[in-house]
């Protein structure tokens, strides 16, 4: 018995060790405010999930731009995603976000397939999204730009961690990996590109 209480209690005090460094994550007011800030060019960067489906996507998504423009309806983006899947460049343009303000929810539809996510509040600058398929836990971030401060990366990074998601369950996109986006020349990225002096 006494074992047992002291394992649970030595358990409590490993957590709330731990909480200082958990940022809440905490859910964004989904006004039309937020959701015109979200309109536009976004950078997949870093994604983890508990899901078994969900992960194996991650897996296979070495890179994803995707734009998100007025719907129908106030409560409607629609969503142009450009994706390297394994090595195959993809572009989707038929799916759209649906927007529940009630409950801070959106609701990505593609097809018949539909994921929910809570966006969460962060920088104007980085998208992350907390989802939630079929009650398992998923964390993505995304940015305006694939060059993020090194701080903002760690900072996600330890919101990973502290949400228990393994090193082997987060997955990471890669720059080189870059599909061209429609009316870009292949190579004009590189061409117009500064040289590197770091
Ligand atoms: C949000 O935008 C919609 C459509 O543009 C408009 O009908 C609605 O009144 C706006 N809501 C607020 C609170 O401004
Ligand atoms: C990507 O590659 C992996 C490993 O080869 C394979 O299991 C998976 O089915 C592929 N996914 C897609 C969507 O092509
Ligand atoms: C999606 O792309 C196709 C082919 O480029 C185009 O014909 C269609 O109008 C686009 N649909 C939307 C909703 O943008
Ligand atoms: C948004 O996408 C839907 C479904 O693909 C399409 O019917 C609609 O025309 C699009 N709306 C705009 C404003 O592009
Ligand atoms: C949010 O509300 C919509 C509409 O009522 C519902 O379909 C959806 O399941 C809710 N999402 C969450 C995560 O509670
Ligand atoms: C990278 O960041 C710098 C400033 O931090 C910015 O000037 C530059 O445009 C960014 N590069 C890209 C490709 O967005």
């Amino acid at each position: 018995m006494l074992p047992v209480l002291v394992a649970v209690l030595a358990l409590a005090l490993a957590r709330a060790a731990v909480l200082p460094t958990c940022a809440p994550l905490v859910p964004a007011e989904l006004d039309n405010e937020t959701l015109t800030g979200l309109l536009g060019k976004w950078i997949y960067l870093m994604g983890s999930s508990k899901y078994p489906p969900h992960l194996e996507e991650l897996r296979a998504v070495k890179h994803a731009t995707f734009f998100f423009h007025p719907g129908s309806h106030p409560d409607e983006l629609n969503v142009t995603e450009i994706m390297r899947v394994n090595e195959t460049c993809v572009t989707r343009n038929s799916s759209t976000i649906q927007v529940f303000r009630q409950n801070h929810t959106l609701m990505h539809v593609d097809g018949q397939v539909t994921a929910m996510a809570h966006l969460i509040k962060s920088s104007k600058d980085l998208l992350i999204l907390r989802h939630v398929n079929n009650g398992y836990p998923g964390l993505s971030l995304s940015a305006r730009s694939p060059n993020v401060s090194k701080e903002q990366l760690e900072e996600f990074r330890a919101q990973l961690a502290c949400h228990q998601f393994a090193d082997d369950e987060i997955f990471l996109s890669s720059e080189k990996d870059a599909c061209p986006e429609p009316g870009e020349q292949p190579g004009e990225e590189e061409a117009t590109q500064a040289p590197q002096t770091a």
